[in-house]
């Protein structure tokens, strides 16, 4: 696999722009194929069978344009495609998953610096309480319930799907902050913010209202995502396999949508810069 071959990043639409952004970030010398499918976006609230049709269609793109692997920058497309996809293609596919572990292990205090071992919880693992926003979709999938099992017994996890935050984005309403803020207000005011230790960002859209959420939790309430840890697992594969883009590589991004309209061009360029 040659290591100037490009990585295929793909989205329902302009959320995964955040993934290769941070791609940009900590891969500087990797090219990056982002294709957005915001003519078929929200996948958040269609059937699992149709998120995979659109998946298989965008993966077979990127292997015709010679990618050397696949970030799937979507939890939704993940929860419904990685495994069949990695069945069907060589190539390295990364997916997505609320980053659940990482709000959960914020209650680890190991006090002779052992956890427990064999993935045990430390003896004093304060328990977490956590609200994962994300999909419809996502939260309604096995992926998501396997997810929450290895954490539930320890820690209390509220589900929450936040399926408008994605069609602000995709409207490229963002800026609007009264509209944001209600629509914030509208998913999160039955909660006891105060009582939550972690929000989780499990959609790739909602990292963009990272300012909006830290207005609306108190300082406490740690906001977490898993874009750094997906990029860090990107490179591990990469790495393994001699395929990571050399430091005198000129790395990048180029952009496609299935919506070939100059709005979404405009839109994906500044979230890209943003
Ligand atoms: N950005 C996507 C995710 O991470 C999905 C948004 C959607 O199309 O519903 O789940």
């Amino acid at each position: 696999m040659a290591s100037t071959a490009p990585i295929g990043v793909f989205d329902s639409g302009l959320g995964g722009v955040s993934v290769a952004r941070r791609i940009m970030r900590d891969l500087p010398h990797e090219r990056v194929l982002y294709f957005g499918d915001s003519a078929n976006a929200p996948y958040g609230t269609k059937t699992p069978a149709q998120v995979r049709d659109l998946s298989f269609a965008i993966v077979e793109r990127f292997v015709q344009q010679g990618a050397k692997a696949v970030v799937i920058a979507c939890n939704t497309a993940t929860s419904a495609a990685v495994n069949d996809l990695r069945d069907a293609y060589d190539i390295p596919i990364i997916g997505m998953e609320p980053a659940l572990k990482v709000a959960c292990d914020r209650g680890d205090r190991p006090h002779d610096g052992h956890d427990g071992g064999d993935g045990e919880p430390p003896a004093d693992h304060i328990p977490q309480r956590v609200i994962v926003a994300a999909t419809p979709l996502t939260l309604r999938e096995h992926k998501f319930a396997a997810l929450m099992a290895r954490f539930e017994a320890d820690n209390t996890i509220l589900p929450q799907p936040c399926p408008e935050l994605v069609e602000i984005v995709e409207q490229g309403r963002l800026a609007d902050r009264e509209l944001v803020m209600r629509t914030l207000h509208g998913y999160f005011d039955r909660y006891d913010l105060t009582g939550v230790d972690a929000v989780v960002l499990g959609c790739t859209h909602f990292v963009f209202y990272r300012d909006y959420f830290r207005e609306l939790l108190p300082s406490s309430t740690a906001i977490v995502d898993g874009h750094a840890g997906t990029v860090r697992h990107l490179a591990v594969v990469l790495e393994s396999l001699g395929a990571l883009a050399s430091d005198d590589a000129i790395g990048g991004v180029e952009i496609a949508n299935s919506d070939p309209s100059a709005r979404i061009a405009t839109l994906a360029r500044d979230l890209l810069a943003g």
